[in-house]
């Protein structure tokens, strides 16, 4: 290899990680302030099927502006492209509403602790439903995940069922949902961010009936004057925040995976889930004893064992949001 050319393979090297780095702290930042506003709003206004449904409208209606105007290129796609993504679309539409409704009932870092668990679910339903086999290791690296989400979820001073129960099913529905991306995206040419959009649209059409009928307008316009009187006109900027970060962090994120590998992104979506334990517990000053926090950390280490031991082995696990 000549001297320039290695210098410029260093070079574009170089500029990679600099691109991987700014998505990182831009797909977290994003999460972080989507985790703060959601969980601001469903204080004061505790209607997670709406507010799902909302960060699915607002994001549909941002991309659609985007093609229209022609700020993003419109996907190329046809009936099989929406037949393959309608089970991603499920999926993604169960994982999404458990996750909000979970964290309408506990702490935002709560939810993230069991949500830190998700490899876990990954390689069970591999295992059971799949019949995936995998080395020791991997079911070794399962041992800290479970016995730390289960320390945390013990010692958590704030319990409710439905919340944890929200995020364990939040976590079941994101592992369909990567495995039926994986189907789904198999041979297309859609980027990151348009798959998402379409994800997205998707989703709203599949939430919208369900969100009117587990709660429905008369509650949620009650609940609404209620929220405003208390909060003031701010309330709305609240809901529009929530909205709008929900659909960019996801579309970072979705963005990234076009230049990163799964393994990559499940370390970032680990790296990502401390930031918002991290500023969540400031932020609302969420009361957490010693022997929780070691749980947290154990369960987040766990993540972290899994992350190494299936790239050693070489499990890859398809194009779409591991863990
Ligand atoms: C949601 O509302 O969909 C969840 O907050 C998603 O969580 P995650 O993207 O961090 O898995």
């Amino acid at each position: 290899k000549s001297p320039s050319l290695a210098a410029a393979e260093a070079k574009s090297e170089a500029a990679k990680r600099v691109k991987i780095g700014i998505y990182f702290a831009t797909w977290w930042a994003l999460n972080v302030v989507f985790n703060i506003y959601n969980k601001k709003v469903l204080n004061a206004y505790p209607y997670p099927w709406l507010t799902s449904t909302l960060s699915l409208a607002c994001g549909s209606l941002m991309m659609l502006v985007s093609w229209a105007t022609k700020i993003a290129e419109p996907p190329k796609i046809n009936l099989e492209f929406w037949k393959a993504l309608f089970p991603v679309a499920v999926a993604h539409t169960i994982g999404h509403v458990a996750a909000t409704v979970s964290m309408s009932k506990v702490a935002v870092s709560f939810t993230h602790i069991i949500k830190s668990g998700e490899p876990a679910f990954s390689v069970i339903v591999s295992r059971f439903l799949l019949g995936e086999r995998f080395p020791p290791a991997v079911y070794l690296s399962l041992v800290p995940i479970i016995g730390g989400c289960g320390l945390a979820a013990l010692t958590e001073l704030n319990f409710n069922m439905t919340g944890f129960m929200g995020a364990m099913i939040s976590n079941l529905a994101f592992v369909f949902r990567n495995i039926f991306s994986k189907k789904g995206m198999k041979g297309k040419s859609v980027s990151g961010m348009n798959y998402y959009a379409c994800l997205s649209m998707l989703s709203l059409l599949i939430l919208t009936p369900f969100a009117i009928a587990v709660e429905g307008p008369h509650m949620w316009a009650a609940g609404w004057k209620e929220a405003v009187s208390e909060i003031g006109p701010q309330f709305i900027w609240w809901v529009a925040a929530q909205s709008i970060f929900y659909h960019l962090y996801n579309q970072v994120s979705y963005m990234s995976l076009d230049e990163i590998s799964p393994l990559t992104f499940s370390v970032g979506n680990t790296m990502k889930r401390i930031s918002v334990i991290v500023s969540s517990i400031i932020i609302f000053r969420t009361p957490v004893q010693p022997i929780n926090a070691l749980g947290a950390a154990i369960a987040i280490l766990g993540t972290f064992l899994y992350s190494q031991v299936s790239d050693q082995v070489n499990y890859k696990r398809g194009c779409i949001l591991v863990l």
